[in-house]
């Protein structure tokens, strides 16, 4: 089974990706997380990236694909769980090509969908572990740390992202619409396209998204 989170900014790709891939036992590829950890090194390479990350806009397909090759050699023959991948047309088109080679196909594009004024609220508010990836918010009630900075559930420290902020949001949500937003046609006429409304809570959200999962029974 091969799944697609496609979502703006802070819609809770992380989020649902983490229960979805322990519930599902799939291989998680976030983009983002491998992104960041390639910009914390402090050769040109990751200083490249960690400017591009700053200022919100994509990074190269060329270094994207050079990602999720090593990830797909990395797990072969496994069910794939893509966050924040693919971006644009290109990228899906490649991810189609390899995913054809292989005899395999995707089985869901799960679309979330969050309003902007909620996502700007989510964003500013995310806190991630150092050490686990874990993800909190501290607007969200329901989503705060038991101790301040403190993960619940490795005690590692929580850090806010350099580009959680107003106005690398702006940036990326543009991003989103000018570049991403062109995959929900894509998906929609392959009849790959779930529609999932993502404001609720994120137990609500990931019930929604298990629900499709098993009445498709593709498990
Ligand atoms: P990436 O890390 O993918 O960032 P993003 O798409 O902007 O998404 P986020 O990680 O901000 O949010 P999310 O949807 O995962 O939400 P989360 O679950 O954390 O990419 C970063 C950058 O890398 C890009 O800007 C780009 O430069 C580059 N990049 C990455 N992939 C690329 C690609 N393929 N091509 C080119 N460039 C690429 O949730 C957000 C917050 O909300 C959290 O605090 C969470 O606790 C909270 N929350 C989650 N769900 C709920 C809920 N239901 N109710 C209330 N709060 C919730």
């Amino acid at each position: 089974m091969n799944i697609i989170l496609l979502a703006p900014p802070a819609a809770g790709k992380g989020t649902q990706a983490e229960l979805l891939e322990k519930k599902y036992h799939l291989h998680h590829l976030s983009t983002g997380d491998l992104l960041r950890k390639s910009a914390s090194r402090e050769d040109d390479f990751g200083k490249k990236i960690k400017n591009i990350l700053e200022n919100g806009v994509l990074v190269s397909d060329e270094i994207i694909f050079q990602l999720l090759d090593n990830f797909m050699e990395e797990n072969k023959n496994k069910n794939l769980l893509f966050d924040g991948f693919p971006r644009n047309i290109h990228q899906a088109k490649h991810l189609e090509k390899i995913l054809n080679k292989k005899n395999d196909k995707l089985n869901f594009v799960f679309l979330l969908e969050v309003e902007k004024e909620i996502l700007k609220k989510r964003i500013t508010g995310r806190r991630c572990c150092k050490q686990c990836g874990s993800l909190y918010n501290i607007n969200i009630e329901s989503l705060k740390p038991k101790i301040e900075s403190i993960c619940d559930q490795c005690g590692g420290n929580l850090f806010q992202r350099s580009d959680d902020n107003e106005q690398s949001f702006e940036t990326r949500y543009e991003e989103y619409l000018d570049k991403t937003s062109a995959l929900i046609d894509y998906y929609q006429k392959k009849q790959l396209l779930y529609h999932i409304q993502a404001d609720k809570s994120k137990e609500d959200v990931f019930q929604e998204l298990s629900e499709i999962i098993e009445k498709e029974r593709v498990l």
